[in-house]
This record gives structure tokens, sequence and C-alpha cells, in this order.
């Protein structure tokens, strides 16, 4: 009886362990382990390097977090949704993917202070005619966006909001996807970050951004709901490599001005 006790007992706070995560005090889903999900698709700040590895700012700006931390970073690739769920489902410790702070995303996730600024801009075809400042969008037939991103939030809204609606956009699973639907024609016009924007129009000829900027947004990292003590570290670490100038030593590898 003495034994099954003690089984029982050993049993008992296996499971609360787990139950916890087991991280460092129970930190991080998993033990000495910072698990950041992104959509490594939105250079330059998550991209897949030729090995298969991933590189870019957010991905460095992580590892640096890590290291503050002494936990080793581990980088997990999916798709943008997917991505901000992960953090809210307790499947990663925080989300990095070039995330905009937003009131609708608030509500279900914490943010860290912001690491960067994001604009939506808009890019066409060079010759486009038809689009040449954000006034033509209302007369265009079909804007391209990436799914989930605030780009196709404020599209899609009713013209009331500000919007196109829903049936002016196209929402494709990656941001490259919806670039190459309009160098095929398939829509008018893409909105998107500033920042891959640039890398797109840069890798395919024929495309420009234009000069009106749609929206200018901050950029943060997405803790789950309620894990303050998460979010209290993640926030010191990041406080400290911005004050130093590590983040813009990560950003100026990344973005060379010109
Ligand atoms: N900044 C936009 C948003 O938060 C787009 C981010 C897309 N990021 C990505 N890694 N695909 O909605």
């Amino acid at each position: 009886m003495k034994k099954f006790v003690t089984l029982l007992l050993a049993l008992v706070i296996a499971l609360s362990l787990a139950a916890c995560g087991g991280g460092k005090d129970g930190l991080t889903v998993e033990e000495g382990k910072l698990h950041m999900s992104t959509n490594a698709e939105f250079p330059p700040y998550e991209m897949v390097t030729n090995d298969g590895g991933f590189e870019g700012i957010d991905v460095e700006i992580a590892g640096l977090i890590a290291g503050k931390l002494g936990l080793e970073l581990v980088v997990d690739d999916m798709g943008f949704t997917a991505a901000l769920e992960a953090v809210q489902n307790g499947k990663s410790d925080i989300a990095m993917a070039g995330i905009t702070v937003d009131e609708d995303r608030l509500v279900n996730m914490d943010f860290t202070d912001t690491y960067a600024t994001g604009i939506q801009v808009i890019v066409v075809p060079e010759g486009s005619a038809a689009i040449d400042s954000v006034d033509d969008l209302e007369s265009a037939a079909l804007i391209g966006t990436q799914e989930g991103t605030t780009g196709y939030k404020y599209c899609s809204d009713t013209p009331e909001n500000g919007g196109y609606g829903e049936d002016h956009v196209v929402a494709y699973e990656t941001g490259a996807m919806a670039i190459q639907a309009l160098l095929a024609g398939k829509v008018d016009c893409v909105v998107i970050d500033n920042q891959p924007a640039q890398e797109y129009v840069k890798a395919n000829p024929g495309l420009k951004i234009l000069d009106t900027e749609f929206a200018v947004e901050d950029y943060a990292i997405a803790v789950k709901k309620g894990n303050s003590q998460l979010l209290d570290e993640v926030n010191k670490a990041l406080g400290e490599l911005i004050a130093d100038g590590s983040v813009q030593r990560v950003v100026d590898k990344y973005i060379k001005a010109d």
C-alpha cells in the first residue's frame, strides 16, 4: 500500500510538472528552450535559408532574447495565422513574425514593447495606369493580400470602415504568393508590409511600390494572454537589446540604407 501511494504521488508530481510545462520555473513550453512561432516567408524579418535553417531580423532578435534568458531558441515555422494561434494555445512561447500590434489581436494575446515600425504599402505593376495612389484602390477590381494580416483586415473591411469590402480582396497563403498573383495579372495590386514589398520588387522586375503609405504600424512580440511573467522577462531582455544598440545592429545587417 505504501509503495502504491508513493507511486501515485510520483505520478501526480510528474503530471503536474507536465501540466505547467516543465520549463525554467515553468516559464516556457519546453525545458531550456524558447519556442518562437513564425511564418518564415517574410523577408527580411524571417526567411528560410538554403540549408533549411532560419534567418532574419526577428530570428536574430529572438536568439538574443533567448540568450539573455538562458534559453535556446527554437524556430517553429508555420502559416501566419497558425503562428499567432500557437502562443494562444501554449504551443509556442513567443510569436515573432513582423506582427502588428492590433486591437483585435490584443483581445487574445499580449504584446511586448514595440521593436520596429511597419508600413503597409501598395505594390503595382510598373506600368499600372489604373492605380497610382491609395485613392485608386476603391476602383481596384482586386487587391491581393496575405491571409490573416492587417493588410487583409483593412482592405476587406466595409467601405464605412475605410475598407473596400471582401469582394475586392483575395487572401493568399503567403505574401510571395500574392506577388506571384500580381505578376500573373490575377490581382491589380498587393497591400503588404514595406520591407517585404521592397524585397519582392527587387526580386521581380516590372513591379513598383506606390509612394502613398497605406498604414503605419508597430511590430511587437506576442505572448500568451495573461502570461505576465514571460512578458516581463522578454520585455526586459528586449529593452536591454534596444538600449545597447543590438536591435539596431540586427536591423542594419538586413536593411541596407540606399
Ligand atoms: N504586419 C502584418 C500583420 O501583422 C503582416 C505580418 C506578416 N508576417 C509574416 N511573417 N508573414 O498582420
